[in-house]
């Protein structure tokens, strides 16, 4: 892939020297030693540790390594396989258990996040992918740079998606399917809501149209810990009342089901 990185401050191409990425208006950004540069200005930076925080982050580590997730994991890669990318973009890839499924069918493999210790972790396991620390609201790559962009769970900026991807290029959705992880939520509020993973069609419009779209499910069986994991790296509990999280976490075991909606929208 030729260079697609961009300074986040003045839009210039980016040129490596050594360990230093510098535009041309000598702005400079250092590879931190676990192998990421930090694309983000403290000016672009609306708190002082924006994203998920560490405990969240491994939390998710641990659970998506225990293989829970392998089914979902297994599809998108599935799903993109055919379109061969030259170059992917993995936005919001926490720490990176996605992303590194997506070296096996990208020549080159992007995964940007804004949370510090989430790439952090990324790139002290995973060494294929280049990792940013960065915000999808402002990308720090050049238009069209990129074929494929994933979005697991993370904010939507659709605008930016579409300069940055290549004319005909793709973004694939993961997102809770209507009865995600039913019985957790059932535990956890009086009133659970379904999903709504169809409101993200209306989302994309017009840039982009919809081309393909999937439901996988996976029967998860968790041990205490599992459980733990699961309520620590979702949003859910921040919104439930905290003896009703207890009331789970002190189950010896927790038998649910996990549900996911992947969107495959085309570049308009
Ligand atoms: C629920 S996690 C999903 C992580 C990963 N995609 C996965 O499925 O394992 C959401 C991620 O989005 C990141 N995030 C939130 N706002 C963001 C933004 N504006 N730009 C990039 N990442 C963001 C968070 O730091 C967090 O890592
Ligand atoms: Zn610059």
């Amino acid at each position: 892939m030729s260079n697609p990185l961009i300074c986040p401050l003045c839009r210039l191409p980016l040129a490596q020297a050594a360990k230093v990425w510098r535009c041309a208006q000598g702005h400079s950004f250092d590879t931190a030693r676990e192998g990421y540069v930090n694309l983000l200005p403290v000016q672009h930076k609306h708190s002082r540790e924006p994203g998920d925080q560490p405990e969240m982050v491994v939390a998710r580590r641990e659970f998506l390594q225990a293989g829970h997730y392998a089914p979902l994991r297994d599809a998108a890669v599935a799903m993109l396989a055919p379109l061969a990318p030259r170059a992917l973009l993995d936005i919001g890839c926490g720490e990176g258990y996605y992303t590194q499924a997506f070296t096996g069918i990208a020549a080159e493999v992007i995964g940007l996040d804004i949370a510090k210790p989430a790439v952090q972790l990324a790139a002290k396991r995973f060494k294929g992918p280049t990792w940013l620390v960065a915000s999808g609201a402002l990308l720090p790559l050049a238009d069209s740079a990129v074929d494929v962009i994933a979005s697991f769970f993370t904010p939507l900026h659709v605008a930016e998606m579409a300069r940055a991807l290549a004319p005909g290029g793709q973004v694939l959705l993961a997102t809770p399917a209507a009865d995600h992880l039913h019985s957790v939520r059932a535990g956890l509020f009086d009133e659970v809501r379904p999903h709504e993973p169809e409101k993200f069609i209306a989302t994309f419009a017009p840039q982009f149209q919809l081309v393909g779209q999937q439901t996988v499910r996976v029967p998860l069986v968790l041990t205490q810990q599992g459980l733990k994991q699961l309520l620590a790296m979702t949003p859910y509990v921040w919104k439930a009342r905290p003896e009703k999280r207890s009331a789970l976490e002190a189950q010896a075991g927790f038998d649910t089901e996990a549900a996911f909606t992947l969107l495959r929208f085309a570049k308009i």
